[in-house]
């Protein structure tokens, strides 16, 4: 094998996301390969999440990233051109020192995590392998299809209705394909439009940020209802089959020490066996940030009383920063890590995050954001690093099903990679 070519040149470009909203896509090319990524960009963002460079001034309401943009043509093209793609280690760390700030806010976690995902596909390029594999071939994990969680009713800061919880997931974990998975979801997406417009009208059917339906709901256990009943409408086992989960994204409801989920004000106490009860009542396989983000003894709470039979995910509260995650190992606060790279801001971080998730027996759950591009860059990831879940919107919209589709394409090219199916959650949850 030939010496590889280094980075020739670096080009940053402001383009558009699925909300309408700027972002920042970087070319990249070594002479010979020329390659390119997107950033996505989230609405209900945790915290302590790495900081995206917005303008200010009127220009996109202030929302702009042409000074990221800047920075991938200035100082971060200046510091790596002339690197290997192949030292994708070297090339993040580099950017981070450049940087100089622990949430790299003056760089901007959108202008290095561009930077940083073109150096990966760049670097797959040269070794001539599809994007997954070259995953495989840094983690040294055998690739493996994920289950995906797809959100079909859209509420909280995604949609503009009285829903207090963000997302409300379908999982089609009881399936021996990929394929077969996303037939039923799809199948059931389907189901769900129907029902809506049959029972409350055609404007029930019109769609969040992530795809998700936008129904007239005022409760969490209507809308778990109702998708309920899609499942079996479509003719699938609730459940069995499919299974039910939530995102509550519950800091957006947070105030104070209370939460305000469905007009009602709530205590930690009384949240607890709402989830408790819902998590019963629908077979809940998941339930995504339960508690607020600096909640760690709550989650931990929850998991110690539901952890055996429903996977808890952290999102917010870990922000795929390993510092965080070591925390909630410690205390045991959650069973699984919701992994999203611009959360941190580089593939290196994202993949330190991943692999101290799943070296403490914790499920990852690689995920997109609310606001997109079709760049489908999370879908190989997932499927090289193994982590056996992904979570990246309803079966439908350009942005949400570039990913599924493109899993279907690896699905299709490489037969012999398999779809765990429900082996992905917690051994206890096949039983
Ligand atoms: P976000 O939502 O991209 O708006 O943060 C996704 C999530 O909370 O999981
Ligand atoms: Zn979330």
């Amino acid at each position: 094998m030939q010496e590889s070519q280094v980075i020739a040149t670096v080009r940053g470009m402001e383009i558009l996301d699925s909300r309408g909203n700027p972002t920042v896509s970087v070319n990249m090319s070594d002479g010979m390969f020329t390659v390119s990524a997107a950033v996505p960009s989230g609405a209900s963002t945790g915290k302590h999440e790495a900081l995206e460079l917005r303008d200010g001034g009127k220009r996109f309401g202030g929302k702009g990233v042409l000074k990221a943009v800047q920075n991938v043509n200035g100082a971060i093209a200046g510091a790596i051109s002339g690197f290997s793609p192949l030292r994708q280690t070297d090339i993040d760390r580099k950017m981070i020192a450049l940087d100089g700030t622990p949430n790299k806010a003056s760089l901007g976690a959108n202008a290095i995590l561009g930077v940083s995902m073109a150096a990966t596909r760049l670097a797959a390029a040269q070794k001539h392998t599809e994007l997954f594999s070259y995953f495989s071939g840094i983690t040294g994990s055998k690739p493996l299809l994920p289950v995906p969680l797809l959100n079909v009713i859209n509420g909280g800061v995604h949609a503009g209705g009285d829903l207090s919880v963000q997302e409300f997931l379908i999982v089609p974990a009881g399936f021996h394909s990929l394929r077969e998975a996303l037939t039923a979801a799809a199948e059931v997406y389907q189901s769900l439009k129907s029902e809506l417009k049959a029972k409350h009208g055609a404007s029930s059917t019109n769609v969040g940020d992530e795809g998700g339906f936008a129904p007239p709901f005022k409760t969490t256990t209507e809308a778990l209802g109702a998708i309920r009943d899609a499942i079996e409408g479509a003719g699938y086992l609730a459940g069995k089959e499919i299974f039910l989960a939530i995102d509550a994204a519950s800091s957006e409801f947070y105030r104070d020490g209370s939460y305000f989920l469905d007009g009602k004000r709530l205590s930690v106490g009384e949240l607890t066996d709402f989830y408790l009860s819902i998590a019963k009542d629908f077979k809940l396989i998941s339930i995504e940030d339960p508690f607020d983000e600096e909640s760690f003894d709550d989650f931990a709470s929850l998991t110690r009383l539901a952890g055996k039979k429903l996977q808890i995910i952290g999102d917010d509260i870990y922000v795929t920063n390993t510092a965080r995650i070591r925390k909630g190992i410690e205390l045991k606060s959650s069973n699984a890590v919701l992994i999203k790279l611009n959360q941190i801001g580089t593939v290196t971080e994202t993949l330190e995050s991943t692999k101290m998730t799943m070296d403490a027996g914790m499920a990852a759950v690689v995920s997109h954001r609310s606001g997109e591009t079709t760049d489908t860059f999370i879908a190989d990831m997932a499927v090289g690093l193994a982590n056996g879940q992904i979570k990246t919107g309803a079966p439908a919209r350009g942005e949400r099903v570039a990913k599924y589709n493109r899993l279907l394409e690896i699905e299709e090219n490489h037969p012999e990679i398999p779809f765990p199916g429900l082996s992905a959650f917690r051994r206890e949850l096949a039983e």
